[in-house]
């Protein structure tokens, strides 16, 4: 299966390294309109690196389009594709709003592509049997799911890029770029929101979105969960997350069990030695292990026209809730789900 990438950023290494280790998939071409970024990616992925997305769509035998573009500009190109006919795996989040999220996903299903979203910490080995647990009732009814993610980003993160933290192509800061991994998790875990209360402030950094945020989520199985997600707290620590049901509860922080207490079982769980890094202190500090995972079955998905795992019906819910998150804290108030976006 030929595969190819829009935007040639931090990324793209990841997927590149992921499809190479894929038997039957392989990288055909690369997208950047900037002359001298595809000039750069030419350089490092010793690949075709076309400047015209028209020209790049037509590569021979592209099925699959895999976009890693800034979050707030992963709709055009993705709209072009979809209506070109590639299936889309697009990194997260899915957009930076609902409006735009809801274009993308109509685009796919009006075009009859099969469109997945990446959220590698779902493939961790312990993040995998957390989640067989709860689903099996093992911690008995839920009380409460916490995530929290209380990381470190220095200034030069947000100085030496053209977008991160900005509005338009970010789409706020520390929840809907880095705290999104862990509250796409939450939300597995412990279903749909009912309502949430919740503040973001900018406090370190001279961005537009936040580099502090917290949460209160009353959840739809009436289970209580906090939510912190941060760039501003020195030095990083792994992103957690916390499940208390009625008969156990675990903790998992950076995509390795931790805590593992059931009543009335031995079970000793040690953590996994494979959790695929934390990016709580350095963004490059992520193997490519884990987008590989969630690419093999993404291949296998559209072998058996299957829906994809993370699809965007899925990847939405993250967006909406970190949306409502950013309304609430403009507003003061309690924000009831479904949320819909005013803008
Ligand atoms: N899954 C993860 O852990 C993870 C980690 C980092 C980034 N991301 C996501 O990947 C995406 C890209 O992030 P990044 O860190 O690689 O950013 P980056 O700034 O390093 O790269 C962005 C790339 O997109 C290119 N670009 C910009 N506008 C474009 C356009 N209109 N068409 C084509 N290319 C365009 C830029 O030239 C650059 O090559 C973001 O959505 C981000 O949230 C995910």
């Amino acid at each position: 299966m030929k595969i190819g990438i829009i935007g040639t950023g931090s990324i793209t290494g990841k997927h590149a390294q992921a499809i190479a280790e894929i038997e039957g998939a392989e990288l055909v071409a690369l997208y950047n309109p900037n002359p001298e970024s595809a000039a750069k990616a030419k350089a490092q992925f010793g690949l075709l690196v076309l400047t015209d997305l028209e020209e790049f769509l037509k590569v021979p035998d592209m099925e699959i389009v895999c976009v890693c573009t800034p979050s707030g500009m992963h709709l055009e190109p993705a709209l072009a594709a979809a209506k070109a006919g590639k299936h889309l795996m697009i990194e997260k989040p899915i957009e930076i709003n609902l409006k735009r999220t809801d274009e993308l996903i109509a685009a796919c299903a009006e075009n009859k592509v099969k469109l997945a979203v990446i959220f590698q910490n779902r493939f961790t080995e312990d993040y995998q049997k957390l989640k067989r647990a709860v689903s099996e009732g093992v911690f008995g009814r839920l009380l409460m799911g916490n995530a929290y993610v209380n990381w470190f980003r220095d200034s030069a993160y947000y100085s030496t890029s053209n977008w991160k933290g900005t509005l338009e192509a970010d789409g706020g800061g520390a929840l809907i770029n880095q705290g999104i991994h862990t509250v796409d998790l939450l939300l597995d875990l412990m279903g749909d929101v009912k309502s949430v209360f919740g503040q973001v402030q900018t406090t370190l950094y001279p961005i537009e979105g936040e580099d502090l945020g917290a949460a209160i989520v009353n959840f739809k199985n009436g289970a209580l969960g906090n939510i912190t997600s941060a760039t501003a707290l020195y030095p990083g620590y792994p992103e957690r997350i916390e499940i208390f049901g009625t008969e156990g509860s675990a903790i998992l922080e950076a995509g390795k069990l931790t805590q593992w207490n059931i009543k009335e079982s031995s079970e000793i769980v040690k953590p996994s030695q494979n959790s695929g890094g934390s990016g709580a202190s350095d963004p490059t500090a992520i193997g490519h292990q884990l987008h590989l995972a969630q690419w093999k079955l993404f291949l296998r998905a559209i072998q058996e026209d299957q829906t994809p795992v993370v699809d965007g019906e899925t990847a939405r819910k993250s967006v909406e809730l970190i949306r409502a998150i950013y309304f609430s804290s403009k507003k003061g108030k309690i924000v009831a789900f479904p949320f819909e976006d005013e803008d």
